[in-house]
């Protein structure tokens, strides 16, 4: 099922769509990613780019696991364009890359180990430098080597997928926390969430000037938050993010979507 949740100027800006299993949402967010990075490589050479490059940054957290996994076996391994593709970090927990709640370890387990992903093609956080603040500065300098001079200021990455806590935190942006620092793109946020632990992350502005933001809900557990952010609550982080210049998507699982379909659809 697929709904159109604005309709600014006859065009829809924001869509939702539900399957009906955890494996399909998978599958499915396998199949966008791949349809957003494919169709950035046919037309980046047509704009005369001399390194033609897609940037696709990634959430961890466990709903996006078997994503990755789906996207690191056949048919996407041996047709996906990994050389093209530069992969980033949305957020990380501020703990050592070999423990089990890093996402960086997720990553590596569910996709780098798996696809044939260039080592220069991943881009990680350092969380062995001193602490979140210079963990976040340093990222910030990868990412603003990558995007030199972006227009309005911030990054544009192709794609941007992204989580929902039960709380209705995205990335590391948390309910009450501040979601933007001035005009940096990534920050140091105080210990938060469910494992608390310091963490870094993309801010607010910066998700928010991507071509594309992508949410992967799954679960029973999700459908209060998924249907408050449908809904537009102010509150929750979440409900804030909206690419100014991009296109927004949700997709979710039945179960997810259950109060949301339940209670006769989207508000926003
Ligand atoms: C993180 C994430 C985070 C995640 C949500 C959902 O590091 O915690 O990147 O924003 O997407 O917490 O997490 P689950 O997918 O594990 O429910």
């Amino acid at each position: 099922m697929a709904a159109a949740l604005t309709d600014k100027n006859g065009l829809p800006e924001e869509r939702l769509f539900v399957v009906p299993t955890a494996e399909e949402l998978a599958r499915a967010a396998a199949g966008r990613i791949w349809g957003i990075v494919r169709e950035r490589a046919a037309v980046l050479p047509r704009c005369g780019k001399t390194v033609p490059r897609v940037r696709v940054a990634l959430s961890g957290g466990e709903t996006p696991r078997r994503t990755y996994e789906i996207l690191s076996a056949e048919p996407y391994r041996s047709r996906f364009p990994w050389e093209l593709v530069h992969f980033y970090q949305v957020d990380e927990r501020w703990v050592p890359p070999e423990d089990p709640r890093s996402n960086r370890r997720m990553l590596h387990e569910a996709l780098l180990s798996r696809a044939p992903v260039p080592a220069d093609r991943f881009h990680s956080v350092d969380t062995g430098l001193s602490g979140p603040e210079e963990g976040a500065r340093r990222y910030e300098e990868t990412l603003r080597a990558a995007f030199p001079d972006p227009p309005g200021g911030f990054p544009r990455f192709d794609a941007i997928l992204l989580g929902i806590g039960r709380d209705g935190h995205t990335a590391s942006l948390f309910p009450g926390a501040p979601l933007e620092e001035g005009s940096a793109w990534f920050m140091a946020t105080a210990a938060a969430g469910d494992p608390p632990v310091r963490r870094v992350t993309l801010t607010l502005p910066a998700i928010n000037a991507a071509a594309q933001a992508i949410f992967l809900a799954s679960g029973k557990e999700k459908a209060r938050a998924l249907h408050r952010v449908l809904s537009g609550d102010p509150v929750l982080p979440a409900s804030r993010v909206f690419p100014v210049r991009g296109k927004l998507t949700f997709l979710a699982d039945a179960d997810a979507a259950s109060m949301t379909l339940s209670k006769g659809g989207i508000k926003r």
